[in-house]
């Protein structure tokens, strides 16, 4: 849930400084772009050439970049850059200092100037930590909208025990993934998507298939956790290692079987997104052996499939969106537009393989988008990943609260 978040870490003069390493670390591992800025005393706990080496950032502590040329550091923009300021270690003196507007500091100046949302987390012994100035001080943060992340209890540095303890990194890092996921556009929405091809015996070892390779409903799996969606991912056979964060991955072969795990689970999610190649058709009469040579049969009898898109927009219900997937080999604009209504579907995307490095296997697509309604939207070649972006964003739009 951190990928792409730029967070801003800040840093005051607190032993727990050492952790903020440790911090940066964690934040980088979860996918998050980090940038440090300490306070002058934070510098005598660590360097700032260490979270500079760590964070691949210069690290801001001055307000001038250099005292001959008098070139400043603009606090503003690092205000705008970041999705989040998170001041960890957060001493008693800069908790007091942010509750008066106190400017002294380029992490206080940098405090009064961000637009974004702030974030502590206090360390400092246990009677600072309790003392009526610094509970009060939390307080007044808390009530202009700062979070306060507990500080945990323990031997403190002091030789003293109890509450005061900056929280360890992983807790910080874990209560960042749970403020921004209570914040992104789908969260609490349930999604289920299909996935990839489905393979239809022919006897023991021999199968029908086709080529999809399962990257566009993997890409959309990727984008849709992290707008903040529970996925749900039924997948055909595909080589794609297992999205991250996908609430369940359930693997299939046959379009039978994707039918049925389909069909079970749509009555509960909100979004339904057919993007599998399911077959059409499968042979008839499987054999449950493998057939030697002599024994294959000179035609191979074709009996249907169930259409999971078809049974999906007979089982909808008014607050569900489903998205189905056409792709055609001529321009396809006419047949979309008709599955549109056929299958009682909201949105269709349309990929053709007259689209040189559009359609299967390709790590580009190049789609149209159709909207019940009427509404269409033509897209250029574009990463898998950035279409399932497009694809997400129309999502934001018809999602209802
Ligand atoms: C070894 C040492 C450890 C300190 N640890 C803390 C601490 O954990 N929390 C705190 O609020 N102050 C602590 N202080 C006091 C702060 O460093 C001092 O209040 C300083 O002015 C904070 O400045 P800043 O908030 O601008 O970084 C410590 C001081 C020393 C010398």
């Amino acid at each position: 849930m951190l990928k792409d978040k730029k967070i801003l870490l800040g840093i005051s003069g607190s032993i727990a400084a050492y952790k903020s390493a440790f911090l940066a670390r964690e934040l980088q591992r979860r996918g998050a772009e980090v940038k440090v800025v300490m306070t002058p005393s934070a510098t005598e706990f660590i360097t700032p050439l260490t979270l500079a080496t760590l964070t691949n950032h210069r690290v801001y502590s001055d307000f001038t970049e250099d005292k001959d040329t008098g070139e400043w550091t603009n606090h503003v923009e690092l205000g705008l850059w970041a999705d989040i300021f998170l001041i960890a270690p957060a001493t008693a003196q800069t908790l007091s200092a942010m509750v008066n507007g106190a400017g002294d500091n380029f992490l206080l100046a940098v405090h009064l100037s961000s637009r974004c949302p702030v974030m502590v987390a206090p360390a400092m012994d246990l009677d600072m930590f309790t003392h009526p100035a610094t509970q009060k001080n939390l307080k007044t943060l808390q009530d202009r909208g700062v979070d306060v992340i507990e500080p945990e209890s323990g031997s403190l540095a002091s030789g003293l025990d109890g509450k005061g303890r900056m929280a360890e990194p992983e807790n910080i890092a874990n209560h960042l993934e749970r403020w921004f996921n209570a914040r992104a556009p789908l969260h609490g929405k349930r999604v289920l998507i299909t996935a990839g091809p489905t393979h239809e015996p022919i006897d023991a070892v021999r199968f029908l298939g086709n080529r999809s390779s399962g990257k566009m409903g993997f890409a959309l799996a990727e984008a849709l956790i992290k707008a903040g969606a529970h996925v749900q991912l039924i997948s055909g056979p595909v080589q794609l290692s297992h999205p991250k964060g996908v609430d369940e991955l359930i693997q299939v072969e046959t379009a039978q079987e994707m039918y049925e795990a389909a069909i079970s689970r749509i009555e509960k999610v909100d979004i339904a997104i057919a993007t599998a190649a399911v077959a059409d058709a499968r042979p008839a009469n499987a054999s449950q052996k493998k057939l030697h040579k002599h024994e294959l049969p000179e035609a191979i009898q074709l009996e249907q499939t169930p259409d999971i898109l078809l049974s999906w927009g007979e089982r909808k219900s008014p607050h569900q969106i489903i998205v189905g997937f056409a792709l055609e080999t001529d321009d396809g604009l006419e047949s979309a537009k008709k599955k549109l209504s056929r299958k009682n579907a909201d949105i269709i995307v349309l990929n053709s393989t007259l689209d040189p490095g559009a359609g299967f296997g390709t790590d580009t697509n190049k789609v149209t988008i159709f909207e019940k309604g009427g509404k269409t939207h033509n897209f250029d070649l574009k990463s898998k990943s950035e279409v399932a972006q497009d694809i997400v964003n129309l999502l934001l739009n018809k999602v209802k609260p």
